[in-house]
């Protein structure tokens, strides 16, 4: 059973992006443990409403976190807060590839304005950060990826600006700390980096262009599902719910260590196997599925053949252990309500679609 402090003895939280996918589940989790949560967002691609809904009882400030004066002051004024949650960010490759240098240069000013604005506050007031990073700066493997696996350059452009700022965001949080702390304690009190390996569940919205998403989406509607080139690209994939309860976990840590941790799921699969198992589970036809070529939208797309991670490290601080499996997680998002199911909501390909590479 999680603790219930009182109110008074409450330990506070300030989450950049809780009003997004993953903060609204970290905000459910934590508020459930007793915690006060306050939530700082944009509204750029989060949803107030569903953050009222999904954590009721989190206090909501609209604004933009790349105002690091506007943060300052939110965390001298609501503080003290003994921990700083960062997901304010861009998601999906589509949307990275939409604007790689704009994805790049906001990744790089929300890091920015985060040293910035925990900088002003005196160091007994000085919250831990943890902040969101991917499982897109490691390079392609053919094993499991380990923290200490190869990163992608943090001058990589098009389809890896994304990647290439999320390696450069760690490198600045940990810059930052090392200066004002030295480099003693940094693996114990310093940032903590969160990989993320594919997260989902029931309330993603499919117009991230995350592959299970819209295969839900396409599944409720009928349509094919758009299976990219021969479908046997391998992935891994973790329930939000799951996610936020292994982030609470950290959070509460007292020592937990500081750097890179990949935080993922067990439900791991080709994509085309995933493509009919949307279509089994929802009782469709089993040939309703694309082909398709992703370069023929985004020139500059290229395909990660294997992304799976090595948990070790999660695992010796009791993370990731008993996730749901694919079968739950699919099923789960099958029999939730479909928000974001509007006509027009998200472009769905139809059955004719050419198929790039042979299945
Ligand atoms: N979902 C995944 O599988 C996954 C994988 C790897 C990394 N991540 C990272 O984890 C974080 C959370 O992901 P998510 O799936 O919840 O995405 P999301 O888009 O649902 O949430 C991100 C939130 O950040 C907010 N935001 C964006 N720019 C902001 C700004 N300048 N100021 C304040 N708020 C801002 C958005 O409105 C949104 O609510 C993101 O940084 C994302 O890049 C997610």
């Amino acid at each position: 059973m999680h603790p219930t402090p009182s109110i008074l003895n409450s330990p506070s939280i300030l989450i950049l992006g809780g009003a997004g996918f993953i903060g609204r589940e970290c905000a459910r989790d934590l508020l459930g443990r007793g915690w006060r949560v306050v939530v700082l967002d944009d509204l750029s691609a989060g949803d107030q409403a569903q953050l009222s809904r999904v954590a009721p009882g989190a206090e909501f400030h609209e604004g933009d976190a790349r105002d690091s004066q506007n943060l300052a002051r939110l965390l001298r004024e609501l503080g003290p807060f003994e921990r700083v949650l960062h997901l304010a960010g861009r998601v999906g490759v589509g949307c990275v590839l939409e604007d790689p240098e704009g994805c790049r240069a906001l990744t790089q000013d929300l890091a920015q304005s985060v040293c910035e604005a925990l900088g002003s506050l005196p160091q007994a007031q000085r919250p831990r950060i943890l902040a969101a990073s991917t499982s897109e700066v490691y390079c392609d493997g053919q094993g499991l990826l380990g923290e200490d696996a190869p990163l992608r350059s943090a001058k990589g452009q098009g389809r890896w600006a994304y990647a290439a700022s999320r390696v450069e965001a760690e490198q600045v949080l940990d810059r930052w700390w090392t200066n004002l702390h030295g480099s003693r304690d940094r693996d114990a009190q310093g940032p903590i980096h969160l990989r993320f390996f594919n997260v989902t569940g029931p309330g993603h919205d499919p117009r991230t262009g995350m592959v299970l998403p819209r295969f839900i989406q396409a599944a409720r509607a009928g349509e094919c599902l758009p299976v990219h080139g021969d479908g046997l690209q391998e992935r891994t994939f973790a329930h939000a719910r799951d996610l936020g309860k292994d982030i609470g976990d950290l959070i509460e840590m007292d020592n937990a260590p500081g750097g890179p941790l990949n935080l993922g799921g067990v439900a791991q699969t080709s994509i085309i196997n995933l493509a009919r198992l949307v279509l089994e589970a929802s009782g469709q036809p089993m040939d309703r599925i694309a082909h398709v070529d992703p370069c023929a939208v985004h020139p500059s797309f290229e395909e990660v053949r294997r992304r799976a991670p090595q948990l070790d490290r999660a695992h010796k601080l009791g993370l990731c252990l008993g996730h749901r499996g694919l079968f739950e997680l699919v099923h789960e998002m099958l029999d939730s309500p479909a928000d974001f199911d509007n006509p027009g909501s998200h472009t769905l390909l139809p059955c004719a679609s050419p198929a790039s590479s042979p299945a």
